[in-house]
């Protein structure tokens, strides 16, 4: 069993995630550490994540390793892992960038499908449940109003120890859902089977909440 979450930045989709998982005793598969990891590696090489041509040289010199212990997610990139590093403004940045390369993309969907193929699993991301697992059995699309998804991020960030206006914030999280919903390889957009859920006033627990009830009719 797959289900498949999209939708963007701020909406709630890790924690909803992770809750339903474990709820479900399903694997939890966090796309979105993947594309960072990447856009990690590109700034460590000092490469422009912009770059096209240098990003895809990169590629074949990564090795990524994603697991889950205690319900949170390890990415390993080149045996070391990076997990700590992230969550940070210009991980994500770099992140944005590098997703809209279709080699990227290209690289990373054998990844994400061989955790597939190990059991029962709840996927988040951008394009889970059109191009990864696009025979989901189970998709949602999350989305939530632009003020409260930036108050969200804020929030995120502020206890990780960034401090900043929250206008940076939202000016950052407009700018990355223009580029993620605008870009022509896997734009954000939703499966036309997804389930939509505005998650704007519901809290993580209400939200699974009503996923599980559609989960539960599937199995
Ligand atoms: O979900 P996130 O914020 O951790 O994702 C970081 C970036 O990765 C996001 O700006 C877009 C990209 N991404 C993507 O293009 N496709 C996915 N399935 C997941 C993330």
């Amino acid at each position: 069993m797959i289900v498949a979450i999209d939708g963007p930045a701020g909406v709630g989709k890790s924690t909803v995630a992770k809750l339903l998982a474990s709820r479900l005793g399903f694997l939890y598969l966090d796309t979105g550490a993947l594309y960072r990891s990447v856009g990690l590696a590109v700034l460590h090489h000092g490469i422009q994540p912009h770059d096209e041509t240098a990003v895809g040289g990169l590629l074949p010199k990564l090795s990524l390793k994603i697991e889950v212990a205690n319900h949170t997610v390890h990415v390993s990139l080149n045996g070391k892992d990076v997990t700590g590093e992230l969550r940070t403004p210009a991980v994500s940045a770099a992140a944005s960038i590098v997703s809209a390369i279709p080699e990227v993309r290209a690289w990373l969907l054998p990844i994400q499908r061989q955790i597939g193929q190990k059991g029962s699993v709840v996927a988040e991301g951008r394009d889970v449940g059109t191009k990864v697992f696009p025979a989901a059995p189970v998709k949602f699309f999350l989305e939530a109003d632009p003020t409260v998804r930036a108050d969200r991020r804020h929030r995120e960030l502020v206890a990780a120890g960034h401090s900043r206006a929250i206008e940076q914030t939202s000016a950052e999280l407009a700018g990355r859902d223009n580029r993620d919903r605008s870009r022509s390889a896997a734009p954000l957009v939703a499966a036309d089977d997804a389930h939509h859920i505005d998650t704007s006033r519901l809290s993580a627990e209400e939200v699974v909440e009503r996923m599980l009830a559609v989960v539960t009719a599937k199995l």
